[in-house]
């Protein structure tokens, strides 16, 4: 493994991205989606892609191992003026290149280029509950617990144990 650079995602890293996810899909079913099952086509990923260009709030990030992905982070949110400083997380790092801090290195530059957009405030994301290495990762940078939803994964038809959704508040000014 050569050194991992971290860089946001490019119009030509498209094909690229909707592989790996594809393909990471059916390593893990910590994820919301299967093998195969990664819900853009290279053409959807690609305006995707075109359209965080000057984004405030939403953003992708790659992991690279040379020409090889080894890891992708994004945040999202709605251009809705009520709900946009409320982003959310995604995080996948594929399992050769786990455990070595890769996600962290992810996480912890997307929560400090949300602290600077001027508009992010909360990062949110769900979990299952039994995902040990994730829920570990999130505990580390700060996330809270907020609640749970029953029975949201149905795994094999068992429906898997609550789903936490959890947060990570930037700034409180609550009322
Ligand atoms: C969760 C995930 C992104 C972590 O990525 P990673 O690159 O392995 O994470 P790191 O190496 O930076 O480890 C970060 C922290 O996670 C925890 N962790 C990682 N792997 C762990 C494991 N197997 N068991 C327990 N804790 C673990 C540790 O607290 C670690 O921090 P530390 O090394 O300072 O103690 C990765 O396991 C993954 O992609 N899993 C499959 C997809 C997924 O579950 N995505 C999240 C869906 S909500």
């Amino acid at each position: 493994m050569s050194e991992i650079i971290y860089r946001d995602a490019k119009v030509e890293d498209a094909e690229k991205i909707v592989a790996f996810y594809n393909y990471v899909g059916g390593e893990t079913s910590y994820l919301s989606f299967e093998k195969d099952e990664y819900p853009m086509t290279v053409s959807e990923q690609e305006d995707e892609i075109r359209s965080l260009e000057g984004n405030q709030t939403n953003r992708m990030l790659l992991a690279m191992d040379g020409e090889e992905i080894a890891g992708i982070a994004t945040i999202h949110s709605t251009h809705k003026i009520k709900a946009r400083h409320d982003g959310e997380l995604g995080i996948v790092v594929a399992k050769k290149y786990q455990k070595q801090g890769i996600g962290s290195r992810l996480i912890q530059m997307l929560i400090d280029w949300c602290k600077g957009n001027g508009v992010t405030t909360r990062i949110s994301l769900d979990t299952r509950a039994d995902n040990i290495p994730a829920v570990a990762l999130y505990m580390k940078f700060g996330f809270e617990i907020e609640g749970c939803r029953k029975n949201s994964t149905l795994l094999n038809g068992v429906y898997c144990r609550a789903t936490f959704y959890k947060c990570l508040r930037l700034k409180e000014k609550s009322r």
